[in-house]
């Protein structure tokens, strides 16, 4: 048994961790919105607003999404809202400009039945913070700040009257919004260099906010290891900007077909290449808050929204994928850091929700969590608030020339500082871990709950047949005095421990 300790701190608890970390983003792209969330099967009285099969709902609503993106992703800078208003009869059928490019599997065509409306609709429903990304590409300032004033306006204006007479009475109130995303991608609709992407951000703040003061702007950065797109962006355009766009998939997109290839072997190395992108966003995120401490105007930190992450694989992925635990496990460790980062990244979404690169798989009426849906379950059902800083001790795993730590971890404290929750991933392949736990300024009760997510299978999938074949299990577990929890091979727990009432 390999032996690793980790050391929590309840005396010195640190920032507030957002809800809005744990995000999660819905883009008009393969089987996403069509097939996916917006199936229009089953009888009328089964489907939220007409659209969203029950199951899927639930779904969505058991992985408790803080807050989540849409319409896009590249999607959106070719997207025009109007079309996706009033009554859903009369919305024009479009071609997908951007997906359609590469095929009907890619960008079908889109009948326009999820738009606005339905999808903050959802969001209220599940209690996510919506954002919306606006059409930098092809679309206008004016048609930008048309779009916030219809979320946001009152009824006695023009566009927040069209919402109104369409059935929505109250402003939806966005605080959200993406000035336009991946202006660098050369595939992207509107693609430019940084200084004229920081001119259009400058103009449709401007636009925007005339409309809607109180709205949050994120603008687009980029993975940027010299600081070239992203000090531009932060130096012209960073009064107009409260956060800085990052994405990140691992492996970086296209330099798949190696993987793809260890994937099938099922190999040891192959699980740890794959968890190794894990250090990979981590210097990733680290490189871009040090790019907004330097570029930010004075007196106006501009933060990361994470908004963009996964693993993805391959291309093909985009028309079907079904995470494996090793995904999981990848997905806990990121949930880890930016439960740890959270005062400096405090917006993140997972890429995507319903089946592309998903949390969840939906065949249109039923649907099932993939193991990342299962590792967001476990930690949003329960992290507090308040971040703790949680010393780990564990050897290091070498593969492939990288090196990470064996154990992941992090911990949180409720606000009323009586439950703490210790979040442990075991990133070893085939061994389990002995883990000491080592409490400092918390008596805690002598049982906790321990939730734990594991299969043997380093690479079970769960599928409609056996929708839990890969589950989060509970148990009450015994704490004596010097604690110590046995962790399986690549599994990921939860811990969760309640403080011991004053005599
Ligand atoms: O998530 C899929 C695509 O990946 C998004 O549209 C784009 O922003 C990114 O490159």
């Amino acid at each position: 048994m390999i032996e690793a300790r980790v050391q929590v701190d309840t005396r010195a608890a640190g920032h507030i961790i957002p809800r809005t970390i744990y995000g999660h983003f819905i883009e008009h792209l393969g089987r996403s919105v069509d097939e996916g969330v917006w199936t229009e099967q089953g009888r009328g009285e089964d489907l939220f607003l007409g659209g969203i099969s029950r199951p899927v709902l639930e779904a969505i609503r058991a992985i408790r999404p803080g807050l989540i993106r849409y319409p896009g992703g590249c999607f959106a800078d070719s997207y025009h809202w109007q079309d996706g208003v009033g009554p859903r009869e009369k919305r024009p059928r479009r071609k997908n400009r951007m997906w359609g490019r590469f095929g009907k599997a890619l960008g079908p065509d889109d009948h326009n039945h999820f738009g606005t409306d339905e999808f903050l609709a959802l969001c209220r429903e599940v209690g996510a913070e919506p954002m919306l990304t606006v059409n930098v590409g092809s679309g206008t300032p004016e048609e930008a700040a048309a779009w916030v004033e219809y979320c946001n306006g009152s009824d006695d204006g023009y566009w927040g009257g069209l919402r109104a007479a369409n059935g929505w009475a109250e402003p939806w109130s966005v605080k959200y919004w993406c000035v336009g995303n991946e202006m660098w991608n050369p595939g992207e609709f509107g693609f430019c260099g940084p200084a004229t992407y920081a001119r259009r951000l400058v103009r449709f703040s401007q636009a925007m906010r005339e409309k809607d003061p109180t709205i949050r702007l994120i603008a687009v950065g980029a993975i940027d290891p010299w600081n070239w797109w992203n000090r531009t962006v932060l130096e012209d355009g960073g009064p107009h900007a409260d956060y800085l766009s990052i994405h990140a998939y691992h492996p970086p997109l296209f330099i798949t077909n190696e993987l793809v290839r260890r994937d099938r072997k099922a190999t040891a190395d192959a699980f740890y290449w794959v968890l190794s992108g894990t250090e990979d966003f981590r210097r990733i995120l680290e490189r871009a808050d040090k790019a907004c401490a330097r570029f930010s105007p004075p007196g106006k930190p501009v933060q990361i929204a994470f908004d963009e992450w996964n693993v993805w694989y391959s291309i093909r992925h985009i028309v079907r994928s079904n995470y494996n635990l090793r995904d999981g496990l990848f997905a806990a460790s990121i949930l880890n850091l930016l439960q740890r980062l959270a005062d400096r990244v405090p917006i993140a979404c997972l890429a995507q929700l319903v089946n592309v690169i998903s949390a969840i798989v939906s065949d249109g009426n039923n649907a099932y969590l993939t193991p990342i849906g299962q590792a967001f379950k476990l930690f949003t059902e329960n992290a507090g608030e308040r971040w703790l800083p949680a010393a780990v001790e564990c050897e290091n795993i070498r593969s492939g020339g990288k090196q990470f730590p064996a154990l992941d971890s992090s911990a949180t404290l409720e606000t009323s500082g009586e439950r703490l929750g210790l979040f442990l991933v075991n990133r070893h392949y085939d061994r389990p871990l002995s883990v000491a736990i080592d409490l400092q300024g918390f008596d805690s009760e002598s049982t906790a709950t321990l939730e734990l997510l594991h299969h043997d299978d380093p690479l079970a999938r769960n599928t409609f047949a056996e929708p839990e074949r890969v589950a989060v299990r509970t148990e009450e577990v015994k704490l004596p005095p010097s604690p110590r929890l046995e962790l399986p091979p690549h599994s990921i727990a939860a811990l969760i421990l309640n403080r011991r009432p004053a005599d």
